[in-house]
């Protein structure tokens, strides 16, 4: 069976952009792979050194999140990358034969030097954010891994550092592949990408009621100010979630609507808020269940942890013994 691997970084209850970018996915693979999926605190880090405080906490509720909507731990393996030191101690030798600028030439580091104001991003850590990342992936050997578009020129970086390694000394590693998540397009209330640092989030548990007042006061084709003016549906980033989860008659009867003047926003936007809200409901189920219950999302953790230790410790006992350390 191939192996794949994937992490996120600990940002505390997720929202319906990541459910429809990277869980989704997760879940699907999780029934066809031998997967690894981790809590990349360390990699929270690079970012946000200054505060530690917050990620313990965050941690939890990531996971609590990933059991509740599925993610299975007797299939895949569920745990936290700084509870295996053997990631680092793989992230050091990488870090002897990685080129400088290969780093500072990903486009992802350009980019959010450029972007991210607030934060200072001048670290030697930052710097080597993709280098951790490749020893988060080749420690368990990765044949595949799924990202999204972003994260691609990671993977690539990952690729060229373990060519390197195989070919300075002994090839280990499998070359692993990018697994290019297909995203459905997930707009926030305020029509920008769906993010918690934005304000504009529905995250997976929020209650039926906070759904649907975020939902109802979502923006709308701007072109609809008053009820009898017309509107275009491709223009709406409510109507981005009409396309993820309504029925085809319904998506066909608002989009008349819509252009027609025939059925006014609010309307509208509740035969979607009806399928959102119903969609949840497993998972909150789930959630309620090991909300009282942080223990048994430590337990779970806590056997992950030790399987990928293991899995990590056999790859690095080889990379020792061909390193001569
Ligand atoms: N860099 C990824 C992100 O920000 C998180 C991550 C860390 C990751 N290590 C990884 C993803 C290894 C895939 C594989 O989303
Ligand atoms: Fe969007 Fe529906 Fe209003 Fe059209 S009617 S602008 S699709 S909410």
């Amino acid at each position: 069976m191939e192996t794949i691997v994937s992490g996120m970084r600990p940002t505390g209850r997720l929202h319906l952009g990541h459910l429809h970018g990277a869980l989704k996915n997760w879940l699907r693979l999780q029934e066809q792979y031998q997967c690894y999926f981790f809590v990349a605190d360390w990699h929270a880090l690079t970012t946000d050194y200054a505060a530690p405080q917050g990620i313990q906490q965050s941690t939890i509720e990531m996971v609590m999140d990933w059991l509740s909507i599925g993610l299975d731990p007797a299939k895949a393996v569920l745990f936290r990358q700084s509870r295996v030191k053997e990631h680092a101690e793989l992230h050091l030798l990488y870090s002897m034969i990685t080129p400088v600028p290969w780093l500072e030439r990903n486009p992802t580091y350009k980019e959010q030097i450029k972007e991210i104001v607030d934060k200072d991003l001048s670290t030697y850590g930052f710097l080597g954010y993709p280098v951790l990342q490749a020893a988060d992936i080749t420690i368990y050997k990765a044949n595949k891994v799924p990202v999204g578009v972003d994260q691609a020129p990671h993977v690539e970086l990952t690729r060229e550092i373990v060519r390197r390694f195989n070919q300075i000394y002994r090839p280990i590693f499998p070359e692993p592949e990018v697994l290019l998540t297909e995203t459905q397009k997930m707009p926030g209330l305020d029509g920008r990408k769906m993010s918690k640092s934005y304000g504009n989030a529905v995250f997976l548990s929020d209650t039926p009621k906070e759904i649907d007042q975020k939902l109802s006061r979502m923006m709308t084709d701007p072109a609809r100010v008053r009820r009898n003016d017309p509107g275009e549906p491709e223009k709406c980033p409510a109507f981005q979630l009409h396309k993820v989860y309504c029925t085809p008659q319904e998506i066909d009867y608002v989009s008349q609507g819509c252009r027609s003047a025939g059925i006014g926003c609010l309307d509208c936007k509740k035969i979607m808020i009806k399928h959102v809200i119903d969609d949840l409901a497993p998972f909150r189920e789930k959630r309620a269940y090991y909300q009282d219950k942080p223990g048994e999302v430590e337990a779970v953790l806590a056997t992950g942890n030790q399987t990928a230790q293991k899995a990590a410790a056999a790859t690095m006992d080889e990379v020792r013994g061909t390193l001569g350390l």
